[in-house]
């Protein structure tokens, strides 16, 4: 039987997916819009790698707001910011859009071909590996995309703003991007029980019309939000434009390279057992 809670006792911090939507959802229609399409090179590259098309059954994991129905695919999405799943619902109607946390997968067991996640799953949600391989079916594909090291980007820069939140903050965002390092993707999945891990270099190339329109666009983002927590949103907007003004370039769009890793595995057949020599 469930015991009653204590009423002089203060109430249970919320679960920490709960509250995502803080700061993931609070400019959603900027994300959506400003920032996503940015990341069409990446999306498109690992739906290649995945061989995604007509057929498949995909789930999308920390969603946002993109999808990948164009390759012909039946399509799911995750995401624990409402405000983001409701601007997913906009463009994909018929899409089954839940909102959530991808710690605990509202999906049965091997439901999906293919499951995956662009910059979705860190080096601070390992676990979230173990559901995906639980609503993969049998030989099922999935794909997953991390920062790799940002410092040798050549657009670090358009990064750097997220710098000004706490010591506490920033060390967390170091620690997420921890997936990208050689071989931690690779033993992070092979410890979940997935084969064929392949790690591939994934395009990636944001840009800006001019360092208003980027300032704009990097102040959607969850860490920003963590940034103008810290600093104030007209702080973080004036270091925002003043990286992007030393980067304009003559007749050119400001353009930001940053280096992604993308990894693919299969999860294993059911193998019938091996009969006794
Ligand atoms: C870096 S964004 C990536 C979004 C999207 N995949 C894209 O390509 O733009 C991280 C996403 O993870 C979502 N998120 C963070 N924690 C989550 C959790 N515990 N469960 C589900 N989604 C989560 C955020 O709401 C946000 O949409």
């Amino acid at each position: 039987m469930a015991s009653e809670r204590d009423p002089k006792q203060p109430d249970p911090a919320p679960a920490q997916w709960l509250l995502v939507d803080e700061g993931w959802g609070r400019k959603a229609v900027d994300f959506a819009s400003l920032s996503e399409p940015g990341n069409c090179r990446e999306y498109v590259s690992l739906h290649q790698l995945l061989g995604v098309g007509p057929g498949d059954h995909v789930l999308d994991v920390a969603c946002g707001s993109e999808l990948a129905a164009a390759r012909g695919a039946t399509v799911a999405g995750l995401d624990a910011s409402q405000r983001l799943i409701a601007i997913a619902r906009d463009r994909s109607p018929e899409a089954d859009l839940r909102v959530g946390d991808m710690h605990a997968l509202p999906w049965a067991d091997g439901t999906f071909d293919v499951v995956t996640s662009f910059r979705g799953i860190w080096g601070t949600t390992p676990d979230a590996v173990a559901e995906v391989r639980r609503v993969l079916r049998p030989g099922g594909r999935m794909g997953l995309t991390v920062w790799g090291h940002i410092k040798a980007s050549p657009g670090a820069w358009a990064l750097s703003p997220f710098t000004l939140a706490t010591r506490e903050k920033v060390a967390n965002q170091a620690a997420m991007v921890s997936l990208g390092r050689p071989g931690a993707g690779e033993q992070l999945l092979r410890s979940w029980g997935f084969e064929n891990v392949e790690r591939h270099d994934i395009p990636f190339a944001w840009e800006f019309a001019d360092p208003e329109h980027y300032a704009r666009t990097i102040a959607s983002t969850g860490p920003a939000y963590e940034a103008i927590q810290a600093v104030g949103e007209e702080a973080f907007l004036d270091h925002a434009r003043t990286a992007a003004a030393e980067r304009l370039r003559d007749g050119l769009p400001l353009r930001a390279v940053i280096l992604v890793v993308g990894y693919v595995a299969t999860k294993p057949l059911d193998r019938p057992p091996v009969p006794d020599d």
